[in-house]
C-alpha cells in the first residue's frame, strides 16, 4: 500500500496506539513524530543544554540519530543507539516537551527529517500535531483524533501508573490541559484539524473500532487512487 496516512490530535487521544495498529495492518512504517520532539527534550536534559536555547536545541535536533524499530508490542525508539522507549515517556519529559516543540527552528529541523523519512519509504502512517496541516499536506488519508479532556487524562494516567508513576490523576489532567493549550496557541504550526481531515471523537469508541474506521477509509482512498 503506498498511502500516506496523517493522524493528528491532542495528547491522549490514542494516536500512537491507533497509528501503530493501522501501520501493522497495512504493513507500512509508522513514524511517531511526538517521539522525535521527546528525544530532543530528553537529550537536552542529559546533555545539560538549556531549554531556553533555541539554536542549540535545533542543532541537537539535527544531530541526533533517531531510529524506530518495530517489535511485537509496538515499536522501540533508539536515540544515538540507546533504547529510550520508556525514558522519553515519563511525566517529566511530558511536562517539558511542548516548550521545545514550540521553537520554530526545532520544528523546521525535525520536519525536514520527517519528510525525508517519508521520501525513503513507500507509504507511511505518521502521527503528531501538524502532519495533515503542514508535514504531509498531500496525505491521501487524514484523521483528527480527539476525546474529552477527562478521557484523555484518564488514559494517560493509566499508562503512566503501569510505568510506576506516583502522581495523581489531577496532576496528569493539569499537564495535558497545559500541553493542549501550548500546542494550540503556539505560532509555529499549531495543533488544528486539517480542513480535509476526518474528525474522530474516540471518547466512546474502542481502539478496534477506530482502527477499523481508519482502515476502511484507507481501502476507499487506495481504490480511488488506482482508478
Ligand atoms: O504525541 P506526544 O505526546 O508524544 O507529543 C509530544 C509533544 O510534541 C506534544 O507537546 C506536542 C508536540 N508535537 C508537535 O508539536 N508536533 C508533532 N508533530 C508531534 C508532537
Amino acid at each position: 500500500m503506498t498511502l500516506h496516512i496523517a493522524i493528528d490530535g491532542p495528547a491522549g487521544a490514542g494516536k500512537s496506539t491507533v497509528a501503530q495498529r493501522v501501520a501493522k495492518r497495512l504493513s507500512i512504517p509508522y513514524i511517531d513524530t511526538g517521539a522525535m520532539y521527546r528525544c530532543v527534550t530528553w537529550s537536552a536534559l542529559v546533555k545539560n543544554i538549556s531549554l531556553q536555547d533555541e539554536y542549540l536545541l535545533a542543532e541537537l535536533a539535527q544531530s541526533l540519530s533517531i531510529k524506530f524499530v518495530p517489535n511485537d508490542q509496538g515499536q522501540l525508539i533508539y536515540l544515538d543507539g540507546q533504547n529510550v522507549t520508556s525514558a522519553i515517556r515519563t511525566s517529566e519529559i511530558g511536562a517539558l516537551v511542548s516548550t521545545i516543540a514550540a521553537y520554530p527552528l526545532v520544528r523546521k529541523t525535525l520536519v525536514v527529517r520527517q519528510r525525508k523519512m517519508v521520501d525513503e519509504s513507500s507509504g507511511v502512517v505518521m502521527d503528531g500535531r501538524d502532519i495533515g496541516t503542514y508535514v504531509l499536506p498531500f496525505a491521501e488519508v487524514k484523521v483528527y483524533l480527539t476525546a474529552s479532556l477527562e478521557t484523555r487524562a484518564r488514559r494517560r494516567y493509566e499508562e503512566l501508573i503501569l510505568k510506576g508513576y506516583t502522581g495523581t490523576y489531577e496532576d496528569v489532567l493539569h499537564v495535558i490541559e497545559q500541553r493542549d493549550e501550548s500546542d494550540e496557541r503556539r505560532t509555529a504550526s499549531p495543533l488544528r484539524k486539517a480542513s480535509d481531515a476526518l474528525l474522530l471523537d474516540t471518547t466512546t469508541l474502542t481502539i478496534d473500532e477506530v482502527v477499523a474506521i481508519i482502515s476502511s477509509l484507507c481501502v476507499t482512498r487506495q481504490s480511488r487512487k488506482r482508478s
